[in-house]
C-alpha cells in the first residue's frame, strides 16, 4: 500500500467565511475555511466555466482563488478575468529550461496557497519540484476512461479502436501520464455515427458535471489516498 494522504474536509457552516490558509505542519491541514482551487487550463475553459458557476453557491463548500495557463490568450484566462479572478500565464519557452519552468509555476500556484489544484485541460506535464509540492491534491481531468487512451487525442485514440463506451476520469495526478489514482469515472455512450467532434462534446457534458461534483465531494468531505484508493470523507490523520 502506498502513502496515506489525508485532508481534512469543511463544514457547511465553514464555508461563508472564506480566510486565509492556515496550515498544518504537513502543509496539508486546512480547517475552518472552503477548499482554495487553482484551476490550470490551456484552452476554452469549458471546465473551468463549470466550476466557477459551482462556486457562486457558497454551500458548494470551495472558491476558485487562482487561474493559470500555460499560453496567453485562453478562453479559461479570460472567463477568469471576467469573474475578477487573479490569473497568471507561464509559458514553458519563457524559461531556459523544462525545470525553471516547473520551479516557476510551482511557485505561481504555491503563492495562492491551494487546497486543491486542479488541471482543467491543462495540457502539459508538471515537473518533480510541482508533483512533489502538490502530491495528493494536484487533480486532472482526462476525457477517457482510464488506462485506456492515455494522451492527448483519446476521444480520437477511443473511436479509431471502436470502443462502444467512451468517458472521462478523474485522477490524482503522478509522474506517469494520465496514470494517477482514480477519483471518479463517468461513461457515455459511442454511437454508430459520431466523428470526433460530437463524441468529444458528449463526453466533455459528461465530463463537466463529473469535474463539479467531485471536486465539491472533495471541498466538503475532504479526502484521502490509500494506495491506489481515494476515500472521501474519512481524515485517518485524526
Ligand atoms: C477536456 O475534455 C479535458 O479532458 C481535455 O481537454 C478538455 C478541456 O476542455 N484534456 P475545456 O478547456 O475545459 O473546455
Amino acid at each position: 500500500m502506498g502513502p496515506i494522504i489525508s485532508h481534512r474536509p469543511v463544514t457547511l457552516a465553514q464555508v461563508t467565511s472564506p480566510a486565509p490558509a492556515p496550515r498544518g505542519p504537513d502543509d496539508r491541514f486546512v480547517p475552518g475555511r472552503p477548499a482554495r482551487l487553482v484551476v490550470l487550463v490551456s484552452g476554452g475553459g469549458s471546465n473551468l466555466s463549470a466550476l466557477l458557476e459551482a462556486t457562486r453557491d457558497p454551500v458548494y463548500g470551495a472558491q476558485v482563488v487562482a487561474v493559470g495557463a500555460d499560453r496567453e490568450g485562453t478562453g479559461g484566462v479570460a472567463a477568469a478575468q471576467a469573474a475578477g479572478i487573479p490569473t497568471f500565464v507561464e509559458r514553458v519557452g519563457a524559461y531556459p529550461s523544462r525545470e525553471e519552468w516547473d520551479s516557476a509555476l510551482t511557485a505561481q500556484v504555491a503563492a495562492h496557497e491551494p487546497d486543491l489544484v486542479i488541471s482543467a485541460g491543462f495540457l502539459k506535464l508538471c515537473g518533480r519540484q510541482f508533483l512533489e509540492r502538490f502530491d495528493g491534491r494536484y487533480v486532472n481531468t482526462h476525457n477517457t476512461l482510464l488506462p485506456a487512451f492515455p494522451g492527448i487525442h483519446g476521444p480520437r485514440d477511443a473511436l479509431e479502436y471502436g470502443v462502444k463506451l467512451a468517458g472521462a476520469t478523474l485522477f490524482f495526478v503522478d509522474a506517469g501520464i494520465d496514470t494517477g489514482v482514480i477519483l471518479a469515472q463517468v461513461a457515455v455512450p459511442v454511437l454508430d455515427d459520431d466523428d470526433v467532434e460530437t463524441l468529444t462534446e458528449r463526453i466533455k457534458v459528461a465530463e463537466r458535471a463529473q469535474l463539479v461534483e467531485q471536486v465539491g465531494r472533495l471541498a466538503r468531505e475532504g479526502w484521502h489516498i490509500e494506495g491506489r484508493r481515494v476515500r472521501l470523507g474519512t481524515d485517518t490523520a485524526g
